[in-house]
């Protein structure tokens, strides 16, 4: 599978079994989360098991979660830089390496009981949303069914990703790589589905750079940015510059 086709099928799973993550699962998952952490400046993401505990008051009362007990808490130190975006950014990373396993996910940003969360937290630390994680069942409750209808109503193209999407398909053909780039773009998932990333053309140093951007006035979009960002290096194999209206590659070399 490609990664634009492995993108694709990815989708948030709100119902699951009740099996225990299997051990080489479990393995896979903390063996990448230690190299997050390693690499990471401000990453201390944790893979908490068998703990339905911080969405149970929740998901009785809006019933849209089924067998929560898996998940991966997102606590960064926030004096670190860029820390909301790289933790969308490896969150994403980490969810697309538990698709790969057929593993279900969620990301979870506010509808958890943060003071139940079994993770380790230090002074400056914060929990930025949970990752859940399971074997999806087939059994969805309705509240899940009615979400995941409502939110994926306001379909969105590739192209409208692209600012200004009238010149979407001339940027394509100026630089060919944009096609698969917004495309795994339009695959990310983002808080509310409200999809606030944009990706747009800009000159650096005499040469065209696809860059991205939210409006960041609401910090959370960074989250949000820091996702996209992935499924756009995941399937182009470019490495992204860090920071909010930067490239989407070049990260290797950038100063
Ligand atoms: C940062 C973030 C927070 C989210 N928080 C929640 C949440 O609290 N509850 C929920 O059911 N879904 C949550 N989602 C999932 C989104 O609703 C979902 O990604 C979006 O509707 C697109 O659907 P898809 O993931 O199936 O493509 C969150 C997603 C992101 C990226």
């Amino acid at each position: 599978m490609t990664p634009l086709e492995l993108l694709s099928r990815r989708r948030s799973i709100r119902s699951f079994t009740k099996e225990s993550l299997r051990p080489e699962h479990v393995k896979r998952l903390k063996a990448l989360i230690t190299m997050i952490n390693t690499h990471q400046q401000g990453l201390k993401f944790q893979l908490i098991t068998e703990d339905p505990d911080p969405l149970e008051g929740f998901s009785k009362s809006y019933g849209v979660f089924t067998n929560p007990s898996n998940y991966v808490a997102a606590v960064v130190d926030t004096a670190a830089p860029d820390v909301y975006e790289r933790a969308g950014y490896y969150a994403e990373q980490l969810v697309m390496s538990a698709v790969e396993s057929g593993i279900g996910t969620c990301f979870v940003g506010g509808t958890y009981k943060e003071d139940r969360v079994k993770a380790q937290l230090r002074a400056g630390e914060r929990i930025l949303f949970l990752v859940l994680l399971g074997y999806p069942s087939d059994n969805t409750r309705l509240m899940a069914r009615v979400m995941a209808k409502f939110v994926h109503l306001r379909h969105m193209t590739p192209d409208q990703f692209f600012e200004p999407e009238s010149e979407a398909v001339s940027a394509v053909e100026r630089i060919p790589i944009l096609k698969d780039g917004l495309e795994a773009v339009s695959y990310a998932p983002s808080a509310l589905n409200r999809r606030p990333v944009r990706i747009f053309v800009k000159e650096i140093n005499g040469e065209e750079m696809v860059c991205a951007k939210v409006d960041a006035s609401n910090p959370k979009n960074l989250i949000d940015l820091g996702i996209a960002k992935y499924n756009y290096n995941f399937a182009t194999g470019t490495e992204c510059v860090w920071g909010n209206g930067m490239p989407l590659s070049g990260g290797e070399s950038y100063l």
